[in-house]
C-alpha cells in the first residue's frame, strides 16, 4: 500500500536520501546533476524545502521509499509538476499515478486552472505516465538541453 507523506523542512534527511537516490539512478532524466547537490549541506537541503508554496512528496511503499514528486507555483493561473521519480523496483505499481494525482489535487487547492512539466523527448516512460494521467504536449518552447539543439518538451493539463 502506497502512503504519501507531505514533507517540511525538517524532513530534509528523508528528502535528501530519495533525491539522491533518483539523481543517481536516473542522470538522464534531470536536468539537476548529483554531483551538484553531493556538496550541499543541511541548509541547503532545507532551503530546498522551504521554497514558499513548494509542495514535496514522497512515496512510501510496504514502509519504504519508493518516489518523489514536486508541485510549485509557476506563472499566472498554473502550477509546475517538478522532479518525479519512481524507485525501479517500484515501477509498473501505479506510484507515479498517485504522486501526479496528490501534486494535482494540491495545485486544485491552490487555485490553478492548469498543472504543467516539461519532459526530455526520448523518456518514452515518463511521456506515458504523464499522457496516461491527461497531460498533452503543448507546442511551447520547452529549455534547450546541453547539446545546444534539443529542447524540453512541456506538457499540460487542464484542471477546470
Ligand atoms: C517515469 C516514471 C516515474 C514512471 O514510473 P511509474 O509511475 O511506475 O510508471 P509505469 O512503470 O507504470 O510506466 C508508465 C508508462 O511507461 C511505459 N514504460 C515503462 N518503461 C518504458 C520504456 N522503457 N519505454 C517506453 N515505455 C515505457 C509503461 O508501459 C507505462 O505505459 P502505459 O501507461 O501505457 O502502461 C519512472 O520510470 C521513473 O522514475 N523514471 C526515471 C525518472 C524520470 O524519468 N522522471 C520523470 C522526469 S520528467
Amino acid at each position: 500500500m502506497v502512503h504519501l507523506r507531505v514533507l517540511t523542512t525538517g524532513d530534509w534527511p528523508l528528502w535528501r536520501e530519495v533525491r539522491l537516490a533518483a539523481l543517481g539512478e536516473a542522470p538522464r532524466a534531470f536536468k539537476s546533476r548529483l554531483a551538484e547537490w553531493h556538496s550541499g549541506g543541511e541548509e541547503r537541503w532545507r532551503a530546498r524545502l522551504a521554497m514558499p508554496s513548494a509542495y514535496n512528496i514522497v512515496a512510501l511503499l510496504d514502509g519504504r521509499t519508493a518516489g518523489m514528486a514536486t508541485g510549485l507555483p509557476g506563472d499566472s493561473d498554473t502550477c509546475e509538476l517538478r522532479s518525479v521519480w519512481v524507485s525501479p523496483r517500484d515501477r509498473g505499481r501505479g506510484v507515479g499515478d498517485q504522486l501526479i494525482a496528490a501534486v494535482q489535487a494540491w495545485a486544485r487547492e491552490s487555485g490553478a486552472t492548469a498543472l504543467k512539466l516539461a519532459v526530455f523527448p526520448g523518456n518514452e516512460a515518463a511521456i506515458a505516465l504523464y499522457r496516461r494521467n491527461g497531460f498533452v504536449v503543448t507546442g511551447e518552447l520547452g529549455c534547450l538541453l546541453a547539446d545546444g539543439a534539443t529542447r524540453e518538451l512541456v506538457m499540460v493539463k487542464r484542471l477546470r
